[in-house]
């Protein structure tokens, strides 16, 4: 088949998937799609260890690259990379670090050991920057970004590189705002997706993006995409692919949290919430105890974007790894109701299109009556 997008890049099939981990990019990017790692996580040089290892292998098949460059967060402005994790920890109340440590120890969660130096990492334009030079010193097909425009230098520079360039957009001022400041592709995404997200749903926001972008921007829909009917709803209401996130946790390459999985293959797509107890801006991820602390009347409320991932950074993993669990969250959407099964990621692949043409049978049927 082809769209715009699958000409754009050379791949079989329409089909964009975001993950954090390496093996399901490669896995995308050779059965047809294209994979985009989640560079948010990474030092640039862990960074040039994982674009490494998937130049190796993807087959010689495109992947792109995402990180995170806020439009907005605290503490822009307040000093290089390094002086800026110190300065942000300084600005973060005593009462929230009090109210976390008391929600953790109620749960039974181990105590802090480790520095949480690090986890600052991807959430600000000076520690962003240094990621996107790693990924253009590797043959990246597409550099994305979340969270408002990336800078407009940052474009040209993938430009130069031969680099395409996405951003995520969930309303379509938005979107025109990134397109004003050179980005190739919009993904829009629906309120329906796991990690940060708007407040429109994904059937609304499409054709709204598609007709505010114009004909020279490619969209991709994005949020509750995960069966082939709905990257046909996708394309139908105008975009040329479909943007995935959450379908990749459950498949069989994924590194996803050990005890997360179980939560995840269970919940229903009613079992997930759109809460700011993540990293201070609306992110959907499951509903546990953790989203009910954060909005309780002991809660001391939310802080800005880094301050609140800073805050809670160091005790997701230990949340992960120890304690009752009921605290263990993740990241997903409204999709997780259908996901039920482990499948490899290159089946979910195969599945999808599978679905999309049987899909496209059943509209073809009914209008030709
Ligand atoms: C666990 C998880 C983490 C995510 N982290 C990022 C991120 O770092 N950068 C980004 O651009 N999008 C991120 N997203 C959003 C995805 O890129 C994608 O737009 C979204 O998952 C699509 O909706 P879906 O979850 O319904 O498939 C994340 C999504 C999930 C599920």
């Amino acid at each position: 088949m082809r769209t715009r997008a699958t000409d754009l890049f050379g791949i079989e099939y329409p089909i964009f998937a975001f993950s954090h981990c390496r093996d399901v990019v490669a896995a995308v990017s050779r059965a047809g799609g294209l994979g985009v790692l989640g560079a948010l996580y990474f030092t640039p040089e862990e960074l040039e260890t994982e674009l490494a290892w998937l130049d190796a292998n993807t087959g010689g098949r495109p992947y792109g690259v995402d990180v995170v460059m806020p439009a907005t967060y605290e503490g822009g402005g307040l000093g290089d990379a390094d002086d800026l994790v110190g300065r942000l920890q300084g600005m973060i109340p005593a009462g929230h670090r009090t109210f976390l440590e008391d929600l953790l120890a109620e749960h039974g969660v181990e105590p802090s050991t480790e520095s949480a130096g690090r986890v600052l990492l991807g959430w600000t334009d000076q520690t962003a920057r240094p990621q996107v030079d790693v990924a253009l010193k590797h043959p990246i097909a597409l550099l994305a970004n979340a969270l408002g425009p990336p800078p407009a230098d940052v474009v040209a520079l993938a430009h130069e590189h031969g680099v395409k360039v996405a951003g995520l957009a969930s309303n379509a001022r938005h979107a025109r705002k990134q397109v004003d400041v050179g980005v190739d592709i919009i993904v829009a995404q629906g309120t329906e997706a796991g990690g940060h997200t708007g407040d429109v749903a994904t059937m609304v926001l499409i054709p709204e993006v598609v007709d505010a972008v114009g004909a020279d921007t490619i969209v991709l829909a994005a949020g509750g995409i995960g069966r082939g009917r709905q990257v046909a709803a996708g394309l139908a209401l105008g975009a040329d692919g479909a943007w995935t996130g959450s379908i990749w946790l459950t498949v069989e390459e994924a590194d996803t949290p050990e005890r997360a999985l179980p939560k995840l293959l269970a919940a229903t797509s009613r079992d997930t919430v759109r809460s700011r107890a993540w990293t201070g801006k609306p992110a959907r991820f499951l509903k546990t105890a953790w989203t009910e602390a954060w909005e309780s009347e002991r809660s001391p409320g939310y802080l800005p974007m880094p301050l609140q991932f800073m805050l809670v950074a160091d005790a997701l993993p230990r949340i992960a790894r120890s304690g009752d669990g009921e605290l263990v969250t993740f990241p997903v959407g409204q999709i997780v109701g259908s996901m039920k099964a482990v499948r490899p990621a290159a089946q979910v692949v195969y599945d999808l299109m599978s679905e999309y043409v049987e899909a496209i049978e059943r509209l073809t049927a009914i209008t030709e009556g």
